[in-house]
């Protein structure tokens, strides 16, 4: 029993301070040489009557000592500086990945932007469209090119429905629902059976422009698209109009702006010429304005459709339009930073 005290008193003395101050408790009080674990291989050899109360005691006395060892170890490794990657305080946040947005709804945003500044508004349609809204509202005739299956992606089993070709069917279904003045811009999705190369592919964004008044001329169209052209590649920009020939506007022309990339000393994109096509435009022919319920003799107007994916790489200086469509993160995040 006096064995029991002397070591209760040690316990209770001993001071922990480092680690190796644990290291030097264990070995003393609760390794198989320790003198407590020799007061327990005693118990057995203690008087009987007396073997009950001192065999209480020293397992007291080792719960004791496994008790304060526990806590010591414990207030030990509460008070080193912390070494695992979770529990460093003074370690910088992980990032946080944000999603990138796609560079073509950056740049339809853009576009929009810049039609919006001087009164248009935009709005959209469905990307499946009937024959009407796609060719004859817009004035193609029967044995028009457009509307062979070699152009068109047409819905199976139903020849009067396919899937849009260009967005001037929002010519159209504005018109129907609206008397002028309109002034809309609408961007979306179009669809051409055509081979995916560098420079075409099937599926490509477009966005259609429509301006309806009184007396709006021509001369108001280069105007708005010599404006437009500047706020989206720079006020050196130049544009240039070609006679061009679609069968909902008369006259017709195809717009090109110097090329970005080059400069206007040539490349690929430019084919060597200095100037890239971005969009077809011209005033709505008479019989379009008539087909969406419009008077004709009172009303006049312009329309035009831009290519949203060469314009892009115009601005950005890509060359290859399949990378809008590879969905490569790596290619994709490069356009964050434009846009925030
Ligand atoms: N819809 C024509 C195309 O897809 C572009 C265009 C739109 C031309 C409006 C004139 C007016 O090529």
């Amino acid at each position: 029993m006096d064995t029991i005290d002397k070591i209760t008193a040690e316990i209770e003395a001993f001071k922990v301070n480092a680690a190796a101050d644990l290291d030097n408790f264990r070995l003393k009080f609760l390794s198989k040489k320790s003198e407590l674990q020799t007061l327990l291989s005693e118990i057995k050899n203690v008087p009987a009557e007396q073997r009950k109360a001192f065999g209480q005691q020293v397992n007291l006395l080792k719960q004791k000592a496994q008790a304060f060892f526990d806590e010591q170890k414990q207030r030990i490794e509460d008070a080193a500086p912390a070494t695992g990657s979770l529990t460093d305080p003074t370690r910088p946040a992980t990032a946080v990945k944000l999603g990138s947005r796609h560079p073509i709804s950056i740049m339809m945003d853009e576009v929009c932007e810049i039609f919006e500044r001087i009164g248009f508004t935009t709005v959209a349609g469905p990307d499946i469209e009937d024959d009407w809204h796609i060719f004859t509202a817009l004035n193609f005739p029967e044995e028009h090119p457009a509307r062979d299956m070699q152009d068109t992606f047409f819905i199976d089993q139903k020849p009067d429905i396919a899937l849009r070709t260009h967005t001037s069917t929002l010519q159209v279904r504005t018109m129907e629902k609206h008397q002028p003045p309109i002034r809309v811009i609408c961007p979306g999705r179009v669809f051409r059976n055509e081979a995916i190369t560098s420079r075409a592919h099937c599926i490509f964004h477009q966005m259609e422009g429509l301006y309806i008044d009184e007396n709006v001329s021509f001369a108001d169209m280069k105007q708005t698209l010599m404006y437009f052209a500047k706020q989206m590649f720079g006020e050196n920009t130049r544009i240039r109009l070609r006679p061009s020939y679609f069968p909902f506007t008369e006259p017709s022309a195809e717009m090109d702006v110097s090329c970005n990339i080059c400069g206007g000393e040539g490349c690929a994109l430019c084919k060597h010429t200095g100037w890239v096509e971005i969009l077809g435009c011209g005033m709505v022919d008479p019989n379009v304005l008539e087909n969406c319920g419009i008077d004709s003799k009172k009303y006049s107007g312009f329309a035009f459709g831009l290519g949203i994916e060469r314009m892009t790489m115009l601005k950005y200086k890509t060359n290859d339009i399949r990378l809008y469509f590879e969905n490569d993160a790596r290619f994709l995040q490069q356009f964050t930073a434009a846009k925030l």
